[in-house]
């Protein structure tokens, strides 16, 4: 078997989470993906129908975040200074010594799963499944960039100079993965972090960080805080001794901070509007699976989601695979995600502005294929939307909702269809369903994004086989893509070595 596919299938272990590993104890082995846990087995299920139990009440995370809050720029400047001059020491440690810490911290995040699934469900309404994954990419991204720190070290000729302070502002959608990601690779380059949680995720970013402080990250160099007020955040993002902001959020948000500060270095990866292209040649029944799920799973709250579908030429003409689809995404089942048979959990909020508007109006010319309805008093939980109909230019083809909606367009050709996709502003992931090899080469060397996944769904990138980022307005900065192997040098420069040159 491929050493790095997800097929452990592990059973998680019963009773209380369980203790983390002690400092120094996790020797350096080869990479290999964190498997999943499997739904399958029945001890995994009854492993997470107890940490649904306690999700609802959850208090894990609350007393660090609110330990974390901070209320004035002298505090902030205080800690940014602080975490600055950590971050200028831990630059000059061996990368060794990094890497075992990465290498803990990886330890630490896997140990951690049941209680880090709580928060995620508790505090934003993620599903066990999809709150899983996260914890799996968490753990990847830590061994991954272990191995990568090493790596830099190994070049021939140049000293990489990691930046001192990089601020990480993650988004809510993944709460943990997202956080855990930006962290690490800092740590790994050899710079100190200030990560301050998305509003909506504050616990899941305090048991992020508690995992890494318990693996031994010291506390200055991982600084956790939470800013209740704008203000804060542009002194933040100002502040002269932070050196880069990873920011994993919306276009505007990166442009708010750029021009907050337009020298900022900043790697961000930001909104996304995907596509799925569906061929005659395709196998309908599959890819009907695979846009249902990359649409709405997570209620559609991903950047990497699908929102739109489009069918060619006699795909387009006929019904079959609109009356699968249908069926595909009517028999998913919506609630919250303390119910284990959840598999489309609430929204963040409930529906509002832009994303009400997609889901409750049609444009001139749509029809609804399955038409959204609001389940209960909450406004949160939705069943899944697809509209056709859509027209080229239309606000569906072009507009990133962010929720459980799809639009299906129709397209003469194959080319006609990457046209569509390429319509965008964005770029982050795409896809195709074709059985014809010639087709599929005809579209990945057409088609403008950065993920491209063929006859699958678009969503859950897996950490060093599928490097993740965006182009076009899908991101900013370096383009470097997160668990890859570029990432880490867009953490620094490089210099002359002359000692080895
Ligand atoms: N990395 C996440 C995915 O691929 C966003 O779905």
């Amino acid at each position: 078997p491929e050493p790095n596919r997800r097929q452990d299938r592990g059973i998680r272990p019963a009773g209380p989470v369980p203790t983390p590993p002690s400092a120094g104890t996790a020797p350096a082995i080869p990479f290999a993906n964190e498997p999943d846990t499997d739904p399958a087995l029945s001890a995994n299920r009854a492993w997470g129908a107890q940490i649904l139990a306690r999700a609802p009440g959850s208090t894990l995370g609350m007393a660090t975040i609110a330990e974390a809050m901070v209320k004035d720029e002298a505090t902030l400047d205080r800690l940014v200074t602080a975490a600055a001059q950590a971050g200028r020491a831990w630059g000059g440690r061996p990368a060794d010594e990094r890497a075992a810490l990465l290498r803990r911290a990886a330890s630490s995040l896997a140990s951690s799963r049941a209680e880090l699934i709580e928060v995620a469900a508790s505090e934003t309404g993620k599903t066990i499944a999809e709150a899983d994954v996260e914890v799996s990419e968490a753990t990847d991204f830590a061994r991954y960039y272990a191995e990568l720190a090493t790596d830099l070290d190994q070049v021939a000729g140049a000293r990489f100079v990691p930046d001192s302070l990089t601020v990480v502002t993650p988004p809510w959608n993944f709460p943990l993965a997202i956080p855990a990601g930006g962290i690490l690779a800092a740590l790994a380059a050899g710079s100190a972090v200030v990560v301050k949680p998305a509003p909506q995720a504050r616990r899941c970013g305090a048991v992020i960080c508690e995992a890494l402080w318990r693996a031994g990250v010291p506390r200055d160099l991982l600084t956790l805080v939470d800013l209740d007020e704008t203000g804060l955040g542009k002194a933040l993002v100002t502040h002269p001794l932070v050196s880069r902001i990873i920011l994993t959020g919306s276009y505007d948000t990166a442009s708010l901070f750029h021009s907050w500060r337009p020298e900022l270095p900043l790697l961000a990866e930001t909104s996304g509007k995907n596509a799925i292209v569906v061929t005659p040649s395709a196998d309908l029944e599959l890819a009907a699976a695979d846009v249902a799920r990359s649409a709405f799973l997570h209620a559609g709250q991903k950047c990497s989601a699908a929102s739109l579908v489009i069918l060619v030429g006699s795909v387009a003409r006929s019904e079959r695979f609109a009356r699968q689809l249908l069926d595909a995404a009517s028999s998913m089942r919506v609630g919250w995600p303390q119910d284990a048979r959840t598999q489309i959990g609430p929204i963040i909020e409930p529906a509002a502005g832009k994303l009400l508007g997609a889901l409750t109006e049609l444009a001139p010319g749509e029809q609804w294929v399955l038409e959204p309805s609001q389940l209960d008093d909450s406004g949160r939980l939705w069943s899944p939307g697809i509209r056709t109909g859509v027209k080229p230019g239309s606000r569906a083809h072009l507009t990133e909702f962010f929720g459980p909606m799809l639009a299906i367009m129709h397209a003469e050709t194959l080319e006609e269809a990457i046209r569509f996709q390429n319509a965008t502003d964005y770029g982050l992931t795409a896809g195709i369903h074709s059985l014809d090899p010639e087709e599929v080469s005809i579209w990945v060397d057409g088609v403008q994004a950065g993920n491209l996944y063929v006859n699958r769904g678009i969503t859950g990138a897996i950490v060093r086989r599928q490097p993740f980022g965006g182009w076009k307005r899908s991101s900013v900065g370096a383009g470097a893509k997160a668990g890859g192997p570029n990432y880490l040098v867009g953490l620094g420069r490089w210099e002359p070595d002359e000692g080895t040159a």
